[in-house]
């Protein structure tokens, strides 16, 4: 209807958890702040600091929390992730990926002018053009050089490989050479805590003697980034670490809620029962566009017998033992992310809950932002 606002989604500040629209994204705002605490607690007499991944929850409103709680800066994958912070107010930015493309090279260095930009690099055409263009730009753009500690994914073999690019950006105008980057993705969701720890322990000794070897070249290191929420605490403590990358801790999901980590569930995703053909089966209004299954299925958080069996593209199939539960059209549950990077980039906005009631609502202004 003209002039009528299509907000009708969106639930009044005040209402309580049930009667929510859905399928919805909500934060447990207490949860969330119990998760922030820890990590930002273990960090503060630490050498090493938190830079937290934007990647997970994509909220500016988050960002800025984490920064006033300790971090500093953001870390994120995209220059257009990067926008989006840079515009939010945060002055520190670090892009743990490649930025290849020319007009991407540009933006980038335009972006340098007003912000503090780090970008990583494995690769010394990309280097050279990102130098011309934040020459061109009148900006300096951060570098720090990509080291595949074992993931083997982007990034320059540990050790002398290291020091041509290193050098490079250490003497091209338009550049800073500030470090080194190495992520242990490999080893992030190991659920054996000694294994995990000895495959940081290893990728941080790779990465610690590569910023150690271009030291002993006159080369200044001042970034030694690596981590994730799995290896927070065992590469946040390696001699030579000086920042952290985690991103999931605020949030958690279904894979790294396995590895008894001391951070809580704060995101899930409600999602109301639309149809009840038996006893045993019930559907949800929540398939493919509201959860992701990269990571597995997700899980149904807090009632016994009750299984996701099966997602479509706007149907959830749950199976349900009728001695443990039964549902009506109508009915409400609560679904944990077995992904919670990718599902918060299906979702426009999150429901932050305090005493099970709408709190607030947070645009989730970084989904979708891949370029
Ligand atoms: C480069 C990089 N750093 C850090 C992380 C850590 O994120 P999380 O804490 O979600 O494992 C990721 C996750 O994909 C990543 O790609």
């Amino acid at each position: 209807m003209p002039g009528m606002k299509n907000t009708w989604y969106l639930p009044p500040i005040g209402s309580p958890k049930f009667s929510i629209p859905t399928p919805a994204l909500l934060i447990d705002r207490a949860a969330m702040e119990s998760n922030l605490e820890c990590m930002a607690d273990f960090f503060r007499h630490r050498s090493a600091k938190l830079r937290p991944h934007f990647k997970t929850h994509k909220s500016p409103q988050l960002a800025l929390l984490q920064i006033e709680m300790g971090a500093i800066g953001m870390t994120c994958a995209k220059l257009s992730e990067a926008e989006v912070l840079a515009e939010a107010g945060v002055e520190n930015i670090l892009i743990a990926n490649q930025v290849v493309d020319l007009r991407k090279m540009i933006r980038l260095a335009e972006l340098a002018r007003g912000t503090q930009i780090i970008v990583a690099v494995d690769q010394e055409t990309n280097l050279h053009q990102i130098a011309e263009a934040a020459h061109e730009a009148g900006s300096i753009v951060g570098i720090v050089i990509e080291v595949d500690v074992g993931m083997g994914r982007c990034g320059v073999p540990p050790g002398e490989a290291c020091l041509p690019l290193a050098r490079l950006a250490a003497q091209l105008p338009g550049v800073h050479f500030a470090g080194l980057l190495g992520y242990e993705g490999h080893t992030v969701f190991e659920i054996d805590p000694h294994r995990r720890q000895e495959n940081a322990f290893q990728a941080m000794t790779k990465l610690t003697g590569t910023a150690d070897l271009l030291r002993s070249h006159g080369l200044e290191v001042e970034i030694v980034s690596a981590g994730g929420t799995g290896t927070a605490f065992l590469s946040g403590d390696f001699p030579g670490v000086t920042e952290i990358e985690a991103g999931s801790y605020p949030f958690m999901d279904v894979k790294y809620n396995q590895l008894g980590l001391p951070f809580r569930q704060a995101l899930t995703l409600q999602a109301t029962v639309i149809s009840t053909p038996s006893p045993q089966r019930a559907i949800i209004d929540a398939g493919m566009k509201a959860l992701t299954t990269d990571n597995g299925l997700p899980v149904v958080a807090g009632l016994p017998g009750v299984k996701l069996l099966r997602l479509s593209e706007e149907h959830g199939l749950l199976e349900v033992d009728p001695e443990q539960a039964r549902f009506q059209p109508g009915d409400r549950i609560e679904i944990i992310p077995s992904h919670v990077c990718t599902t918060v980039n299906l979702h426009d906005r999150y429901i932050v809950m305090q005493d099970e009631k709408v709190q607030e609502i947070w645009t989730i202004s970084g989904r979708g932002r891949f370029y």
